[in-house]
């Protein structure tokens, strides 16, 4: 893993895993839409050989400048564009391939997001309620969503994103508060909810009430939901797609695209014979989800949550 590591303050998860599973071909063309630091993709580099060709992108500009210094070292290593995946058909005019051999999603933010006080993903650091990925676009923070909506859309994030139990009273609590003083700050917000939980649950509510905002504040679901097809359509045949996902609902959405392509057919149950002509465009890899081992886990305690599935485009 060491050899992997190509910033101090991001590993990449279950890295031999997804080299062992999506670099298939010494010479193919691989692309990591989520670059972070890039790390991925030094692994398969170290795994391919020199004719191999290698992207990435990545939503975060910062991100996608650090995953270029990072990797502008290697031989294989052509362009990492500053896009969200959700619009990687587009951008991919942008690169000298258009089509790939092996992409990865691995979802969620970096450690060198989460370690910045200054993006306010993190409980543990004061800092402006941000949580934008794309801090240029111009769209909602998290302090924008926590001052606008109602009590009943903030629980229903909690709860949705979240899953935490005690959504509606934490809801209730942030519109109270709000009504004193705009809640800007992760401490400010941080504080409503240890007033409101009793210890010792409070920095696991911590933890899903920050998770549900980025998640929110991000739209990661429907951008999550979006990309999938996108990606079969960009594989070369017997290319393959491989999604690291730590949350149960992008779980949920990565499982069900896969059935539905492997099944194909999508006529009503029960009819004798297959009318819709629907084939199958994929095919598993992995039979079951594939987590990280103990060691991973004790070297590197954020990968705990990681679920990766890999599927094959038929050719
Ligand atoms: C877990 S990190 C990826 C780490 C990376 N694979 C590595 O080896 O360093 C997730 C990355 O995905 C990016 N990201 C999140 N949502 C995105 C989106 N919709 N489009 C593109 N990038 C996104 C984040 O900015 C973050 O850098």
């Amino acid at each position: 893993m060491s050899g992997s590591r190509s910033d101090s303050s991001h590993l990449p998860v279950m890295v031999t895993e997804v080299v062992e599973h999506l670099v298939t071909r010494p010479d193919g063309v691989y692309l990591d839409l989520t670059a972070g630091a890039g790390g991925h993709l030094r692994a398969f580099a170290e795994k391919s050989a020199g004719q191999a060709r290698l992207y990435g992108l990545d939503r975060d500009q910062a991100a996608a400048a650090q995953a270029t210094r990072n990797l502008r070292d290697l031989d294989q290593f052509r362009m990492i564009a500053c896009s969200s995946y959700n619009r990687v058909d587009e951008v991919v005019g942008q690169f000298d391939d258009q089509t790939f051999d092996g992409i990865l999603l691995d979802l969620g933010l970096s450690s060198t997001q989460l370690d910045d006080p200054g993006r306010g993903f993190s409980f543990r650091f004061d800092g402006p309620l941000d949580m934008r990925f794309d801090t240029e676009s111009g769209g909602e923070t998290a302090a924008d969503l926590i001052n606008r909506l109602s009590d009943g859309s903030l629980a229903e994030i909690i709860f949705k994103f979240g899953e935490e139990r005690m959504a509606a009273r934490l809801a209730r609590a942030i519109v109270r508060e709000r009504q004193k003083e705009m809640i800007l700050t992760t401490a400010r917000l941080s504080e409503i909810v240890r007033h409101t939980i009793r210890p010792p649950h409070q920095n696991k509510s911590l933890a899903r009430v920050f998770q549900a905002l980025r998640i929110a504040v991000n739209r990661e679901l429907e951008q999550l939901s979006e990309v999938l097809p996108k990606v079969v359509a960009l594989l070369n045949p017997d290319g393959r797609l491989a999604v690291i996902s730590y949350h149960s609902l992008e779980d949920r959405i990565v499982k069900r695209f896969i059935q539905r392509q492997v099944k194909g057919c999508i006529c009503p149950d029960g009819l004798a014979v297959c009318i819709c002509g629907v084939k199958p465009s994929l095919k598993q890899i992995t039979r079951r989800v594939l987590t990280p081992g103990a060691a991973e886990i004790e070297s590197n305690p954020r990968s705990r949550s990681a679920k990766l599935r890999v599927a094959e485009k038929i050719g």
